[in-house]
């Protein structure tokens, strides 16, 4: 069943070029263009939406916040992200011009499921993006957009990550397409660099070996950091949470700009701090403003693991590990980025002698609230 892996999550972590293929696979006619059937909220109730709400949790959560930067950048709707467990308690402003995305793996997730279920109380319309075919989040919704990462067994969520992600991708897109905020030919030149994620996917599962040697030479420490700045914030959360509930070491993630506001006082000697690096290409004002970040860190002796695009040699005077990642469009950095960071957890659990598909203490679908 495990297909030749001593793990689920390895042979998961494995699948994910082909989950992401999966997920595009029937969504792009012939002449490139998209086509969300099952988005089933008519283009004229999408063009009166005035804001996207998201919720979702944990992992499906860090989704969401990725989603964010590409729908505000590519629809100009204002766009928020809600940790489902905190979100219907706090009164929120909704209505049937807010279009409520559900992300979730599993489908039964309660916290998500009562989200979703007030917002539909108060009259707005939500999209599930699941996958798990006819669970209960998606029976509930309006819509359901499947990611067709297929099952997913170990409780860590790998796939369904990168998948949920493309989803985004998709709905942002889509909702461009409708509301006349992407044209033709940009929808297809983002779906044609979408199409190429699989093939970087298995480019960076090719280059594993050192961030698994890495991970094992890391197995007595006590903490981890995660720094990234755009999507590469959402990316650094997700880092922390993995090696959380797979290593049960202590990890966070901080946006790199907050690091002079606080953080800073934990970098010490011999800290591991992972800082997922933007491409220099683009929005390269960050992509310096972080090689300062790691300057600063490496000078206080903490240990630097960089994750950065092949051809950024800015970065390599101050990388004491380097991670190469293929070169992608800024928005899509995550889908790639992330990967090092699954194997980085999955290689450190095993090191620390722990359970990696059934972490302690936790459920692959959390049906309780
Ligand atoms: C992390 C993880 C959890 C789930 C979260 C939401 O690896 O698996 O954080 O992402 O419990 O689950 P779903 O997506 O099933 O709603």
């Amino acid at each position: 069943e495990k297909g030749g892996y001593d793990y689920f999550m390895l042979k998961e972590i494995a699948e994910q070029p082909k989950a992401v293929a999966d997920t595009l696979l029937g969504r792009i006619d012939g002449a490139g263009n998209l086509t969300l059937d099952e988005v089933r909220i008519s283009a004229s109730e999408l063009r009166e939406m005035d804001k996207v709400v998201i919720v979702a949790c944990g992992t499906a959560f860090h989704a969401g916040l990725i989603a964010k930067y590409a729908i505000e950048h590519w629809t100009r709707i204002p766009c928020e992200v809600e940790l489902a467990s905190e979100f219907r308690y706090r009164d929120p402003i909704l209505d049937a011009q807010t279009l409520v995305i559900a992300i979730s793996q599993s489908g039964e997730t309660m916290d998500t499921l009562m989200a979703l279920r007030h917002a539909r109380e108060q009259g707005s319309k939500v999209l599930a993006i699941c996958n798990t075919n006819g669970s209960t989040i998606p029976r509930e919704s309006d819509a359901v957009l499947y990611t067709h990462a297929g099952p997913e067994v170990a409780v860590a969520s790998t796939k369904a990550f990168l998948t949920q992600l493309v989803a985004c991708y998709l709905v942002a897109l889509y909702l461009g397409q409708v509301r006349g905020t992407k044209w033709g030919d940009e929808i297809r030149a983002v779906i044609r660099d979408l199409s190429q994620i699989g093939g970087a996917v298995e480019r960076v599962l090719e280059t594993m070996e050192p961030v698994r040697e890495l991970a094992r030479s890391l197995a007595d420490k006590n903490t981890v950091l995660f720094l990234g700045r755009h999507v590469g914030y959402p990316v650094a959360l997700e880092g922390a949470l993995k090696l959380k509930e797979l290593a049960y070491m202590h990890a966070e993630g901080f946006a790199a700009g907050e690091l002079k506001h606080g953080p800073i006082a934990l970098i010490d000697q011999d800290l591991p701090v992972v800082v997922v690096v933007p491409s220099p290409r683009g929005r390269s004002v960050l992509h310096d403003k972080i090689v300062s970040n790691i300057q600063e860190i490496r000078a206080r002796g903490a240990r630097t693991i960089v994750i950065a695009e092949e051809g950024d040699e800015a970065v390599v005077p101050y990388a004491d590990h380097l991670i190469r990642i293929p070169v992608t469009p800024t928005l899509l950095q995550p889908l790639v980025a992330t990967v090092p960071l699954q194997v980085f957890a999955c290689e450190l659990a095993t090191a620390r002698g722990n359970e990696v598909d059934q972490p302690r203490n936790l459920a692959k679908s959390v049906t309780v609230e």
